[in-house]
């Protein structure tokens, strides 16, 4: 039996009158990673969005621990243990990488205070001996580190991940890489939003492939890696 932590079925989003997701769907079980797949504006933000409720979904469900958690706002939907990494990182520029951190404090929904600041340390080394660095000053990599840092001070049931890779260089994309697979080893259920399927090879269980609003690929990322026809469809592999 699956435990599946988080589903979302059947949305449809638009961004004014032109609609960007047709009946999309993901579900996620507990303490694996699900590889959102698809190329440039195939709709994974959105999808993400919809779920952390930043943006409303005009129609579908989204289920958590068997709650439906649509329509709220996403302030109610972290609390209800959704973590969103968005794209553009959004880190307090201001503020040093501690504080930038402690703001995010929050117990998950059952109490849990499984990550202390401690934790989130040891699981992101690069970020401790930075923590009295601004947010402003950190190179990319290292800001990517933090908004993951930060996500998990709030004990989410799921981390959403939007491209943590995106325009880092080799060395850092290897070190989130590393990241996601100790937060993989230690239970976390993960989604993660990517373009390049070889990145997910390692990391992910299963996959969803996203092709102009649309799911039209699901299994697990061996069957899609074995499947020449998907990739060559709907990847740019
Ligand atoms: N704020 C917006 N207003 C209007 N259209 C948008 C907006 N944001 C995204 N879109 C459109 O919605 C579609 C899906 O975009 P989305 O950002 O979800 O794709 P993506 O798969 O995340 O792409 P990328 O890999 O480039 O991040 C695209 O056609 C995009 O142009
Ligand atoms: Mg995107």
């Amino acid at each position: 039996m699956h435990e599946e932590v988080l589903q979302a079925q059947g949305l449809d989003v638009f961004y004014g009158t032109s609609q960007v997701l047709f009946n999309m769907s993901l579900s996620v079980r507990k303490g694996e990673t699900l590889a959102l797949l698809g190329r440039n504006g195939a709709g994974k933000s959105t999808t993400m969005k919809a779920i952390a409720g930043v943006i409303p979904a005009r129609k579908g469900t989204v289920v958590l621990h068997g709650k439906p958690i649509q329509g709220q706002a996403s302030h109610l939907i972290a609390r209800a243990g959704i973590g969103f990494v968005p794209e553009d990182r959004q880190i307090f520029p201001d503020l040093s990488v501690e504080d930038n951190l402690l703001i995010a404090i929050k117990r998950g929904v059952d109490g849990a205070d499984d990550w202390s600041l401690e934790r989130v340390y040891d699981m992101l080394p690069l970020l401790a001996p930075l923590k009295n660095r601004l947010g402003g000053q950190l190179s990319g990599g290292e800001q990517q580190m933090l908004t993951v840092g930060r996500s998990l001070m709030g004990n989410p049931n799921v981390l959403l991940l939007d491209e943590p890779s995106e325009g880092l260089a080799p060395i850092m994309v290897q070190k989130i890489g590393d990241l996601i697979d100790a937060l993989r080893k230690v239970g976390t259920t993960i989604v993660l939003a990517e373009q390049n399927l070889h990145f997910c090879l390692g990391l992910a269980d299963r996959a969803v492939v996203i092709d102009k609003g649309v799911d039209v690929f699901v299994g697990t990322i061996r069957e899609l890696n074995a499947n020449d026809d998907i990739k060559q469809r709907y990847l740019s592999v």
